[in-house]
């Protein structure tokens, strides 16, 4: 399986576990802080009716070898019987920091910090959409609900991508079988999903949609550079906050609005309001490729650097 460990060792493992507290509550479920003898882990319980993303989550863990550091790292999952009920478990490395979106609210960022943390987003996007040929080899995969919310933060500066449950690669797309009920979070749907022009059969679509994602992520990030305005969601000034599917359809397609990007003059604040718009484009297939993204940041750190 995925973390390397037999099924019954996993079992094992699920019942040595002790729920310590709980660091998220959301629709999803809750995030608990475990221990396992001297180690802390995280603990997602997920509520019975969103099975099919533990499932989702748990098949692409456990087929494809998904070891990378900016990839929340798998432990096992366990499905428990309670009399009628159902416990889903996915225990995973826990981060203590939480996700980007608290680190957000919480702290302003110097450059360095917030090149750190769009650079290590950005890689761990790469990763997941690159296909690797080859017996450590793994399909291309498409997120489908980047977020900052989704997004964890590690002590070391860097960040790691979670929350694989609507992920799909492009034989179960073209084999019909991603029928996961829940949707991405409208906030963060690309134009093309909100008007439904896009063509679900196609992977490339799905990581045209992640992309555009990830640039309202950059774009939240940036915003948080010193001396930063206090922490914004994308469209905070145009969408209520639970915005309808329509609500977004109207911003995002009729209106074609974006947000603002950053109007600092600093060269690297410069290129990353061109990258971001290059990247939430209306037109998915002049998105910037993951790749094309990290060679940019790449460059606008060097440049910051010298
Ligand atoms: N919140 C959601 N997942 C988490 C994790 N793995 N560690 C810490 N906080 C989290």
């Amino acid at each position: 399986s995925g973390s390397g460990l037999p099924l019954m060792v996993q079992r094992t493992l699920a019942k040595q576990v002790s729920l310590c507290e709980c660091v998220g509550k959301g629709r999803y479920g809750e995030v608990w802080r475990g221990s396992w003898y001297a180690d802390s882990v995280a603990v997602k319980i997920f509520f019975s009716r969103d099975e099919a993303s533990w499932r989702r989550e748990t098949e692409i863990y456990s087929t494809v070898l998904l070891r990378h550091e900016n990839i929340l790292a798998y432990i096992g999952s366990d499905m428990t019987s309670r009399g009628s009920c159902t416990q889903l478990w996915l225990i995973t490395h826990f981060h203590p920091l939480g996700s980007l979106y608290e680190h957000l609210n919480r702290s302003t960022l110097t450059r360095h910090q917030m090149m750190a943390i769009c650079l290590s987003t950005i890689n761990g996007l790469l990763h997941l959409h690159t296909e690797i040929h080859g017996t450590q080899g793994k399909p291309a995969i498409a997120h489908r609900d980047i977020k900052t919310k989704n997004i964890l933060m590690k002590v070391n500066g860097e960040c790691c991508i979670a929350d694989l449950g609507l992920a799909v690669t492009r034989s179960q797309l073209s084999a019909g079988l991603h029928h996961n009920p829940r949707q991405g979070t409208k906030r963060y749907m690309s134009p093309e999903m909100l008007d439904q022009s896009i063509n679900t059969g196609c992977l490339e679509s799905f990581l045209k949609c992640d992309v555009y994602a990830a640039a309202l992520v950059l774009w939240e990030v940036c915003g948080r550079v010193a001396p930063a305005r206090e922490y914004r969601p994308p469209y905070y000034d145009l969408a209520a906050p639970d915005p309808s599917f329509d609500d977004m359809r109207k911003i995002v397609c009729v209106d074609a609005a974006r947000p603002e990007p950053p109007d600092d003059p600093h060269p690297t604040m410069v290129g990353m309001s061109q990258l971001m718009r290059e990247c939430w484009h209306q037109n998915a297939s002049v998105r910037l490729p993951a790749l094309r993204i990290k060679k940019t940041l790449l460059k606008l750190a060097a440049a910051d650097n010298s």
